[in-house]
């Protein structure tokens, strides 16, 4: 199984365009050890062939573009992408969908039923993409154990609930409901390698940290190092946890959760989805030094892993 990061980043992508914050201006100034990151999406393959896109970002054309494998040029249209999976409604990682418009045939979508509701509703995805290439609806069962995609070969899938957030726009951003975020586990079927990703994740709850514990290749949630970081920087009046994402530090925070993984040894421990203001997009802070000493990776667009 192969997973490649298109998109290291939270929504906003870095150096935001309207950012000033010091790590956007750092890197766009070139006076910051900090690489440019587009926005929260991976793909996933079991043949090296056809490839899984898990979450649609805006920055889908551009990520396409930086990664050959995507346009394998078999026919006069032609794309790696196989079909895709979003993981949630949110803008980050289902706009990308609009660009993918000029397919010749329906592009197959995974999503939960909450999810699919969102982009009926809300965010009519659904009905605009109707009059394009129009998307060919998938359910993600959420209780049902595993599930496989036929694209996706080889591969199994599971989706776990999680704790997170609806988006800003839904109607039900305060009282989230079961599916409107997941974390998936992808075990490559010969070899029983598994990977969970969840750059979505506001609680380590009982189920999830059993899907961490067992997985080879941990690729969770990186927004924030601090709670406040964007309230202290003037930057929003939210926490990261009120967007539904575990901040690093604290206590209870993503860096204990993962040090807790201590009989893991073997797996990786990566941090994806990470937003403009987090000081560990610093390659020379304190705060990356302090992720290197506790064996946790950033993930840049672009990293591949092979299970
Ligand atoms: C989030 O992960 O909280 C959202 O992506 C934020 C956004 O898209 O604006
Ligand atoms: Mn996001
Ligand atoms: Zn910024």
């Amino acid at each position: 199984m192969k997973i490649k990061v298109l998109g290291s980043s939270a929504g906003g992508g870095f150096p935001q365009w309207n950012c000033n914050c010091r790590n956007c201006d750092g890197v766009r100034r070139g006076t910051l050890e900090a690489t440019p990151r587009t926005q929260s999406s991976i793909i996933v393959s079991g043949n090296g062939e056809e490839w899984l896109l898990v979450n649609a970002s805006p920055d889908i054309l551009a990520q396409i573009a930086a990664h050959p494998e995507l346009q394998p040029a078999r026919r006069q249209r032609d794309s790696g992408i196989a079909a895709v999976l979003v993981i949630d409604a949110q803008i980050d990682h289902t706009t990308g969908l609009l660009m993918l418009r000029e397919r010749d045939t329906p592009l197959p979508l995974y999503a939960t039923d909450v999810v699919w509701r969102e982009l009926t509703d809300s965010f009519p995805l659904t009905s605009i993409l109707s009059h394009y290439c129009a998307l060919e609806r998938h359910t993600i069962p959420l209780y049902g154990g595993s599930f496989v995609i036929p694209e996706l070969r080889g591969v199994s899938i599971e989706a776990l609930a999680l704790s997170s957030k609806a988006p800003p726009y839904s109607s039900h951003r305060n009282c989230g409901k079961v599916g409107d975020n997941i974390g998936l586990v992808f075990t490559e079927l010969a070899s029983g390698k598994r990977a969970f990703y969840a750059p979505g994740l506001g609680e380590i709850e009982p189920h999830v940290l059993a899907a961490m514990q067992q997985a080879d290749l941990i690729l969770v949630d990186g927004t924030c190092w601090s709670n406040d970081e964007m309230i202290r920087l003037g930057l929003s009046k939210k926490s990261a946890a009120d967007m539904g994402h575990l901040a690093q530090t604290g206590a209870g925070g993503m860096i204990e959760v993962l040090d807790s993984l201590a009989d893991r040894k073997d797996a990786r421990k990566v941090l994806i989805h990470i937003n403009n203001t987090n000081p560990i997009l610093d390659e020379d802070s304190p705060e990356r030094r302090l992720l290197i000493e506790h064996g946790i990776e950033v993930a840049y667009d672009g990293m591949a892993f092979e299970l």
